[in-house]
């Protein structure tokens, strides 16, 4: 086709023109306005507690609200900047989980979309997904009618909680649960087909064959309650009974999530109130785990206060309804997690949480502050367990060396192996460090005994771990910048004599009879050793 140069003129001056004001700053900042309310949009609308935002202008800037429908809990939002297209403002406190750093833009006059950047704003700094919000302006007819749709049946006031009592254990977990959890791959975006492939990467992968058999879907699945206050899965999940079936046919189990106060983390029906039908239905889907989080609690409850008796009513619930279900208690705090180490196993729980969530913040940031919040040592052992989060690796933001790293702490730790990355599409070197057996079954091991520091100097550490057949696992961890020579004397280690020495990362044998092992870690690296006393002398 001919082109007519003067046409192509008078296009090229149309398109500046229209630029030029697109990023002419008073232009812009005078057609994007917060002024009124906004719906902020889910991913899954159904069983989804409408969450509504309005911001007022005054002489001290902008400022808004959150709320929910139900009206029961106002955050505050501020530090509200409009740029151009471009907005930031924060959200409320930390204590629950949203007292965080919004960025975002304005799509349209109407639309904006805010991506939510963590704790202090580090969220994402490496790059990493994040999850992100719509919100769109409402009118006064769509606030009616979210009104009018909002759940009627949430229990938002404080309930009688029971008498503190040890359960008896329910005989579960007797080594580390291990599996796979949505969260960390998919937050509230997990959907039915997901799961099954899942499933079916588990099987294929070779992962189920070597321990990891939980299919666990945290957060997003829920739905409404019908009208016998029985809850539902939302579209997403049309079939949980069907889908819990699938998982079992794969020899694999089923977990499902909820929360301890009225709305969940993501704003999804949470079971304060309901704990017994909540757990009735999941034992009738077949559930084989359940993870109760204390997500909207801490607007009733003080976790320090009532954290034990909360925690016990759905312990009590889920042993009521005579299906074995293992019991994740998450609290989602270091601090709590010293107190759930004091009574999680005597409220049922299997495992309960020791720190922040693993999936927040830089990523070797947050694998690295785990070495520290280790949880009540004394508490770790057969039946119940510190739970230092789901795993990051295999998700993106980790080098070889620290997946590695990660998967000798955990295992070093006794942890729960909880896989968080996308087992559809894992790289060779990822899928080979979770599935080393060796190391797996230091995690496993029957004796239950949580390792500990036992050198630290600068920013190596060695770490030991008694195991049940007699022989000690040995970490070598090199938490710094720099790569470093580490020496793991016996005698300082409390071992006695020469001692054979595996290398369980290489799969080698050292020599018999060897009083040290000296060897250079990479920076960020670790070397795990299984050690035992030598059969001949040197
Ligand atoms: C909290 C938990 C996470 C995850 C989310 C879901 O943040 O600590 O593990 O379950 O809630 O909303």
């Amino acid at each position: 086709m001919e082109t007519n140069p003067r046409a192509l003129i008078w296009w090229r001056g149309i398109a500046t023109i229209a630029a030029m004001l697109a990023f002419c700053p008073s232009q812009a900042d005078e057609s994007y306005s917060l002024d009124g309310a906004w719906i902020v949009e889910s991913v899954s609308p159904q069983g989804y507690i409408p969450q509504i935002v309005e911001f007022s202008k005054d002489t001290n800037g902008i400022s808004g609200i959150w709320t929910s429908r139900p009206k029961w809990k106002d955050q505050k939002i501020g530090g509200v900047t409009v740029r151009g297209a471009s907005i930031t403002f924060r959200v409320g406190s930390t204590a629950d989980f949203r007292g965080a750093l919004w960025q975002g833009r304005f799509v349209s006059r109407d639309v904006f979309v805010m991506r939510w950047m963590g704790e202090n704003g580090v969220f994402g700094s490496d790059g990493v997904p994040i999850w992100s919000r719509t919100f769109r302006r409402a009118s006064r007819s769509t606030l009616a009618a979210l009104e009018a749709d909002a759940p009627k049946d949430l229990i938002t006031r404080k309930l009688p909680l029971p008498a503190l009592r040890e359960l008896a254990s329910n005989g579960l977990a007797l080594t580390p649960p291990m599996g796979w959890n949505s969260w960390n791959t998919f937050q509230d975006t997990i959907d039915d087909k997901t799961v099954r492939e899942i499933a079916d990467a588990l099987v294929a992968s070779g992962l189920r064959d070597v321990g990891y058999v939980y299919v666990n879907i945290d957060d997003g699945w829920q739905g409404r309650r019908d009208a016998h206050g029985i809850l539902q899965p939302n579209s997403k999940f049309p079939d949980m009974r069907g889908l819990a079936d699938y998982v079992h046919a794969k020899g694999l189990k089923f977990g499902l999530y909820t929360v301890a106060g009225p709305i969940s983390c993501v704003d999804k029906v949470g079971s304060h109130g309901y704990e017994e039908q909540d757990a009735g239905q999941f034992a009738k889907w077949g559930a084989d785990f359940v993870k109760v989080d204390w997500c909207s609690a801490g607007e009733l409850y003080s976790f320090d206060v009532d954290g034990r008796a909360i925690f016990q009513k759905m312990g009590e619930a889920l042993r009521e309804t005579g299906r074995p279900m293992v019991y994740s208690i998450c609290t989602g705090s270091r601090d709590w997690g010293l107190k759930a180490g004091v009574w999680g196993h005597k409220a049922g729980g299997n495992l309960w949480r020791t720190s922040e969530d693993s999936f927040v913040g830089n990523r070797w940031g947050s694998l690295s502050v785990r070495f520290d919040f280790d949880g009540v040592q004394s508490a770790n052992g057969p039946g119940g367990w510190n739970d230092p989060d789901i795993l990051l690796v295999g998700l993106q933001g980790l080098t070889v060396e620290e997946n590695r790293t990660h998967m000798t702490l955990w295992s070093m730790l006794a942890a729960p192996l909880l896989l968080g990355n996308d087992i559809r599409r894992m790289s060779d070197a990822v899928s080979e460090i979770l599935m080393n057996r060796e190391v797996i079954a230091i995690d496993q091991d029957a004796l239950g005994k949580q390792g500990r520091r036992a050198v630290k100097n600068g920013e190596t550490e060695i770490w030991t771990k008694p195991l049940a057949d007699g022989s000690t696992a040995i970490a070598l961890f090199n938490r710094g910048a720099m790569d470093a020579e580490i020496s793991a004397n016996w005698s300082d280690l409390g071992l006695h004599g020469p001692q054979r020495v595996r290398d369980l990362w290489r799969h080698q044998e050292y020599d018999e009879g060897a009083l040290e092992y000296r060897t250079v870690v990479p920076t960020h690296g670790s070397v795990l050793l299984r050690v035992a006393k030598a059969s001949k002398a040197p």
